[in-house]
């Protein structure tokens, strides 16, 4: 049986582990051919690649920093001859997913923080989503999915100004650019997770893990495959209508 997404070549960002391998597990279980990329951890994305061609799936992976204009060059470049070039070039999904947060108070953070903070999280996705963008206006038919935060909507914990100001960003771009690649059969969407188990996130058991928990209704930190569900809702050729949207994934915290 021909699964949704079947024949579509997707790129996920960060898909060595958390969030985006589960994201990327889930788009190749729904047929998807994925690119899962790294930048230090290439052991545990070659792992995830095993796990996905051992369900039948497809999966290879590129090391790239995409912190620096030149690891996001090379992946451009590896696009172009993912599966052996068998897409010719085409990419039908982008999942803009890495990110990383620092903690601590604004009054005393870095201008390397600063860097660190919108670099990876917001001229990547950007850079990438315009290589995309041109490759799927080709085609008539794309899905752009910017993994933002709920910290993309609202502030609810002070510790974290770098990070929410890039979120605020990311989901602002996923809104103007919609505009823009809507009339060309391109759908830009953003997903805003709230507290997720991963290794971004506080440890169990820790004061900031535990403040985070009492800040949703559902009283416990979300799993990495309710966010993967949410992804695959907006890469599935149905959700065609849905454009412009962050939906926010956080068990209430921003209710
Ligand atoms: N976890 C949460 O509670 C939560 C909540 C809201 C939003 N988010 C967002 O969800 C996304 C994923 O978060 P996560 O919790 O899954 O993170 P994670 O577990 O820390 O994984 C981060 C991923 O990004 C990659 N990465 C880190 N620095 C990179 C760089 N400079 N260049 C390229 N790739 C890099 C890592 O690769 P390596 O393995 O090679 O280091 C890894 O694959 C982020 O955008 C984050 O802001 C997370």
């Amino acid at each position: 049986m021909s699964k949704p997404l079947s024949n579509k070549l997707a790129l996920v960002t960060g898909s060595s582990r958390g969030i985006g391998a589960a994201v990327a597990a889930r788009l190749a279980a729904d047929g998807a051919s994925v690119i899962i990329t790294y930048a230090a951890g290439r052991e545990r994305a070659e792992a995830v690649v095993n796990e996905i061609r051992a369900a039948g799936g497809e999966a290879e992976a590129v090391g790239a920093d995409l912190g620096d204009p030149k690891g996001i060059a090379t992946l451009i470049a590896a696009v172009d001859g993912a599966f052996s070039g068998k897409f010719n070039g085409r990419l039908d999904i982008l999942v803009n997913n890495a990110g990383t947060v620092e903690y601590g108070p604004f009054l005393e953070t870095s201008d390397q923080s600063y860097d660190n903070h919108f670099n990876l999280n917001v001229r990547a996705p950007m850079a990438l989503a315009k290589d995309a963008g041109r490759r799927m206006a080709k085609t008539g038919w794309g899905r752009i999915i910017n993994i933002s935060s709920a910290f993309g909507e609202a502030a609810p914990l002070p510790g974290v100004t770098l990070y929410i100001a890039t979120k605020f960003a990311l989901s602002g771009f996923t809104k103007g650019l919609s505009r823009e690649l809507g009339p060309m059969g391109i759908t830009v969407n953003g997903v805003q997770p709230g507290p997720i188990d991963t290794e971004l996130s506080p440890n169990p058991g820790t004061p900031e893990y535990d403040a985070m928990v009492k800040l949703t209704s559902v009283g416990r930190f979300g799993k990495v495959k309710e966010i993967a569900a949410a992804v695959a809702y907006l890469a599935h050729p149905d959700a065609s209508y849905t454009n412009g949207e962050n939906l926010t994934v956080d068990g209430g915290w921003n209710a």
